[in-house]
């Protein structure tokens, strides 16, 4: 693209101006005829970093100092500033992960005419992350983009991806679960869905922002291997697939605050992890301008507040010409990359809602996780006549609040989608008697939590709900619990006396559709736990993350955050998170990550690796064979672990390297192949400061879940 617009620039150089409008107006040409929307897509190149790069350095020297301060704060809450001058136009910003949050109104600001009619509400991500799907998180994102296309939205602010260290997190259900490498691998799909319609990907929040417990006031202590191995790794995945945006988190890290921090920005994400795009801070969450300009921050939103008097900061040569000019020139290269000029709605794009609908329901279909099926409870049996409703979330849909709110259109209660399935087998109490739960042949009840944004919830249910569901397990053997929650719960008062437990978290707008056809047995559930869920709280790895004498019951308040003095949360479990922490304290959970049941059954068998004994660049293919030797088709989850049991170092007894998401017909099996590299071998070695792969013994172990190991073998790196 630079090589066709080399000779207009020269020309035009002198008569600076001019050339902008035209400029711009090539670089959206494709965007602003009429062409079909497949068109488009098969169009929508981003520019190279140094395509971009060029266009940005001629735009940034036709800039006067005013317009460049200008730009590195965030106009209205939501927008990159318009520099009409320049022909740079504004640039709209929405979140997030789940689907186009509509906001008519921000605080004082109105912005209803930027606002899509209606948006898709689809599943949590953590959701998606239990779908265990790659591809459908491509898909999932697509749609996701496409309707930014459709409101004229530049900026997607998402995904977001900080890791599930602890249950209690308000956020939790926002991101892809508590393994970095699951997590990397449905992130690197998602940023490609996104930006394949042009549509900027911005992933959050960097980094180590794992609790929402007075957020802006909590210093995440924690190393750098640990970093490395567990909260970067998602990150890395967004930038190698080319994600043009990032934003910083709230938090500290290791007493200075992420959004400013030369250590976080500069050294971790640019130099080590090799991000070239736009970084943006969260909203208010940074407060001193010279750091911020010097630490690899370029954009600060909702507007400049540390940056308010970037005027004076130069004048006092506390802050550079130089600085802002790389602030700039970074925002500049992601507008001109990703084409942002003029984006406009676009509503051809509502013609695909429908199929974006239908993503989501797939989504949830593959990402319902069935914890407990005694005596095959479910599916429903045709005899069953009368079956008890009852829970808090079947009349209106459980959804996680905060930013990434989307209210959806076409919501599916609870209430009507088992109606649909069963008829007047259904019948619905809100506060049924013991009698009435006697009396009953099934019982479904729904329990739930109201995660959201900005505080986090106790991992025990709300005590009238728990009192709820014992109730209908101690008075009724064919209790089957519905749990719609955005993170893990405590279930240990009831689980053993449930005859089934189906997690169906936030499933958005169609996810009560399919959770209706698993408990009617049309669709077959395949999704696991991307997350461990204990048995109590104490067992986790981040128990006591709050300080000592603090409670989560007292609710977030504004005046309390800003009062309070920063807090440390030591990450003390280092790279010990998750199914890594209770396998090496040997703590049972109560459901172990990757665990999920099918209605069919699965066998393993024939594992074969390439190579038994292997020299770093060799790459390593592992078979072996998937049967369904049950009687109904299904999709299971084959997933494979490493462990290095000849180190130097402390490492987890599991770290998972690859899993695959297999459709098997009844009596069939499939070969299913899985790629190591020296990567997967390697942990971060903070002396070097890069991964290393030690030398040794390692074992390769292919599983149905973390804990349920079907198969093993020995390799040895010489
Ligand atoms: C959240 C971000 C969000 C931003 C804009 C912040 O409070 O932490 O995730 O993108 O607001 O809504």
């Amino acid at each position: 693209m630079y090589k066709q617009l080399k000779p207009v620039l020269s020309y035009f150089r002198s008569k600076r101006l001019i050339i902008l409008p035209l400029l711009v107006s090539l670089i959206s040409y494709s965007y602003l005829t009429n062409q079909s929307l497949q068109q488009q897509k098969e169009q929508f190149q981003p520019l190279t970093f140094e395509q971009a790069d060029k266009i940005a350095d001629s735009v940034l020297k036709l800039m006067t100092l005013d317009e460049k301060i200008a730009l590195i704060g965030g106009d209205r809450s939501f927008f990159l500033r318009p520099l009409p001058r320049l022909n740079l136009t504004e640039v709209y910003m929405a979140d997030a992960t789940q689907g186009v949050h509509i906001r008519d109104k921000f605080r004082d600001i109105d912005l209803s005419a930027y606002q899509l009619e209606r948006s898709t509400a689809f599943p949590c991500p953590l959701l998606l992350a239990a779908t265990w799907n790659a591809d459908l998180s491509y898909k999932y994102a697509e749609a996701v983009g496409e309707e930014c296309r459709a409101g004229g939205i530049g900026f997607l602010l998402g995904p977001g991806m900080n890791i599930y260290r602890h249950s209690q997190c308000g956020r939790n259900f926002e991101y892809f679960g508590e393994d970095p490498f699951l997590a990397a691998r449905m992130i690197e799909k998602y940023v490609k869905g996104v930006q394949s319609t042009g549509t900027v990907a911005t992933l959050k929040h960097f980094a180590a922002n794992n609790t929402d417990y007075y957020r802006r006031k909590s210093n995440s202590i924690v190393d750098e291997r640990t970093l490395h191995e567990i909260y970067l790794p998602a990150f890395e995945g967004g930038i190698d697939a080319g994600a043009a945006a990032l934003m910083t988190s709230y938090n500290l890290i290791n007493g200075e605050w992420c959004g400013q921090s030369e250590f976080v920005i500069n050294n971790i994400l640019r130099k080590q992890l090799g991000f070239k795009w736009l970084v943006m801070t969260d909203w208010w969450s940074v407060y001193d301008g010279e750091k911020l300009a010097k630490s690899g921050q370029d954009l600060e939103m909702p507007f400049a507040i540390a940056l308010k008097d970037a005027h004076l900061l130069i004048n006092e040569g506390k802050v550079k010409a130089a600085d802002i000019d790389r602030m700039v020139k970074s925002i500049l290269r992601t507008y001109f990359a990703m084409k942002l000029n003029d984006r406009k709605k676009e509503p051809a794009y509502l013609e695909k809602f429908g199929d974006h609908e239908l993503i989501a329901l797939q989504t949830a279909r593959e990402g319902v996780v069935l914890l407990k099926n005694e005596d095959n409870i479910l599916p429903l049996k045709n005899e069953v006549k009368n079956i008890l409703l009852t829970g808090d979330y079947v009349e209106k849909l459980a959804v996680g609040g905060g930013a990434a709110f989307v209210d959806g259109y076409n919501n599916r209660l609870m209430l009507d989608e088992l109606k649909k399935e069963f008829g007047d087998r259904i019948n619905f109490v809100k506060d049924p008697t013991p009698e009435q739960i006697k009396s009953a042949e099934i019982v479904l009840c729904n329990v739930g939590t109201e995660d959201r944004e900005g505080r986090d919830r106790p991992f025990e249910l709300p005590e009238e709900q728990e009192q709820k569901v014992i109730s209908c397990v101690r008075n009724n053997p064919n209790t089957i619990v519905i749990v719609t929650s955005g993170s893990g719960i405590r279930m240990t008062n009831w689980n053993d006396q449930a005859k089934g437990i189906i997690y169906a978290w936030y499933g958005g707008q169609t996810g009560n559709k399919a959770l209706a056809e698993i408990i009617s047995g049309k669709i077959n559930p395949s999704g696991k736990l991307p997350v461990t869920i204990e048995k109590e709280f104490k067992d986790s790895p981040a128990y006591r993350y709050i300080p000592e004498g603090e409670s989560l019951y007292t609710g977030w308040n504004a005046e309390v955050e800003k009062s309070r003095s920063v807090y440390d949360v030591h990450y003390k479990e280092g790279v010990f998170v998750g199914y890594r922490w209770y396998e090496h304290k040997n703590i049972e959970p109560l459901y172990p990550f990757g665990y999920g049941l099918s209605y069919t059954n699965f066998e393993y068998s024939n594992l074969n690796v390439s190579t038994e004994k292997f020299n770093e660049n060799d790459a390593i293919v592992v078979s072996f064979t998937v049967k369904n030797s049950g009687d109904k088709e299904g999709m299971e989850i084959a997933q494979l672990y490493i462990q290095d049991i000849e180190c130097s170092i402390p490492r987890p007894v599991k770290e998972l390297k690859g899993f695959q998401k297999v459709n098997v017909e009844p009596g069939q099996s499939k070969t299913l192949q899985l790629k190591l590299n020296k990567k997967d071998f390697s942990f971060w070695n903070p002396a070097t400061k890069n991964w290393f792969a030690e030398k040794g013994k390692f074992i390769i172990y292919i599983g149905s879940s973390s804990r349920d190991i079907k198969l093993k073998k020995e390799i040895d790196l010489l």
